[in-house]
């Protein structure tokens, strides 16, 4: 079952992400460990009032095996939710949300993306080396949004910069208008950000539109300018820096190899997204295949994701404790149409993991 966003502020994510599945298990015969697999799908619409009720759709009636979902945090809960009342096996291909590996962590729930706060653990340092010591932070206000200020503000204080305000709008509004004004006034050093997707865009080119580029710089969690850098974009976007757990110029073979292969498949370019559902789909194969395809032998199906070591186009990473990806973060910076890799921010950076039971 897959719960994904295809309409709303996220859809090019929801898309990505599906593809990145679909390509990881077609590359290896389009089956688990020899089994046909029946696929169901759920437009969560990034909706969280709607969660259970969807995450209900795939549990309950469609009875599916795995429920691979979702891209926003808010209806992670909601899966969340529904995985540890069924014991249905959960993939999150994106949503950060630390409560998912933390507190409300389970047997049953994988994640092969990010917590919200791993991206922003990585960026406080540069941006003290690079001289930018007063900062305003700004962002959607919901569980993402604040949890990547959380990373945000222990790299940034512990290596010595001041966070000014704090500024946030509800999402998935763009009315960056007055904020930017705000921003304006307070002349700071730097600006720190999380959006994503297409209204991440918007941000950058209003807040150039708004003239503060080349004035203030601007960094954000690398979700801000990925799977975006488009002529029209790029002109707002040069220069920005970020950190991400992918860029689509890291130089590997490996990295290589899925972006040809995904190109051909698809017709148009992967994104960190595309990643994440990718490994999403190594993920199954790799558990359904030490049980033989069998999904209901639980323990040994858990104890092999445990152990897996995900040979990803970010590079090789491994499962926390708590199900959470090992993972080095990247420091990128735009130039042209391209996130360029500067160099390792953090090298396997795990989650804390705080609070949850299986550590
Ligand atoms: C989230 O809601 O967890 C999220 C959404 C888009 C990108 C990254 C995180």
């Amino acid at each position: 079952g897959l719960m994904l966003p295809y309409s709303g502020a996220f859809a090019p994510l929801g898309v990505a992400i599906e593809n990145g599945v679909r390509m990881a298990i077609n590359e290896q015969g389009g089956k688990l460990a020899g089994r046909e697999i029946e696929w169901f799908k759920v437009d969560d619409e990034s909706d969280p009032s709607k969660g259970i009720e969807n995450a209900n759709k795939l549990v309950q009636r469609d009875k599916v095996d795995v429920l691979i979902g979702t891209v926003h945090s808010g209806v992670q809960m909601g899966i969340q939710r529904v995985a540890r009342d069924s014991g249905v096996l959960s993939l999150i291909p994106n949503a950060g949300v630390h409560a998912a590996t933390r507190s409300l962590c389970a047997p049953n729930v994988f994640r092969t993306s990010f917590s919200n706060s791993q991206p922003t653990l990585a960026l406080g340092q540069t941006m003290v080396n690079k001289g930018h010591k007063r900062a305003v932070w700004i962002t959607w206000k919901y569980a993402a949004g604040d949890e990547a200020f959380e990373g945000f503000k222990e790299s940034y204080t512990k290596a010595g910069g001041t966070i000014i305000k704090e500024l946030g709008l509800p999402f998935p509004n763009v009315e960056f208008q007055a904020l930017l004004t705000e921003i304006a006034a307070l002349k700071p050093d730097a600006v720190a950000c999380f959006f994503a997707g297409p209204s991440g865009a918007k941000f950058m080119k209003d807040f150039a539109a708004a003239g503060l580029k080349g004035k203030i710089a601007l960094y954000g969690s690398g979700f801000l300018t990925e799977g975006l850098l488009d002529d029209e974009l790029a002109p707002s976007a040069q220069g920005i820096m970020t950190t991400l757990h992918y860029s689509a110029s890291l130089a590997s073979k490996r990295n290589d190899a899925f972006r040809l292969a995904y190109a051909k498949t698809y017709k148009m370019q992967p994104d960190v997204f595309a990643v994440q559902g990718y490994d999403a789909g190594l993920l199954l194969l790799q558990g359904a295949a030490a049980v033989n395809g069998d999904l209901s032998n639980k323990k040994a199906l858990y104890a092999a994701m445990e152990g897996a070591v995900i040979d990803s186009p970010r590079g090789k990473w491994t499962m926390s404790k708590a199900h959470n990806p090992v993972q080095d973060m990247y420091l990128r910076v735009v130039q042209g149409k391209e996130n360029k890799v500067l160099g390792v921010a953090a090298k396997a950076l795990s989650d804390s993991g705080a609070g949850c039971k299986l550590v």
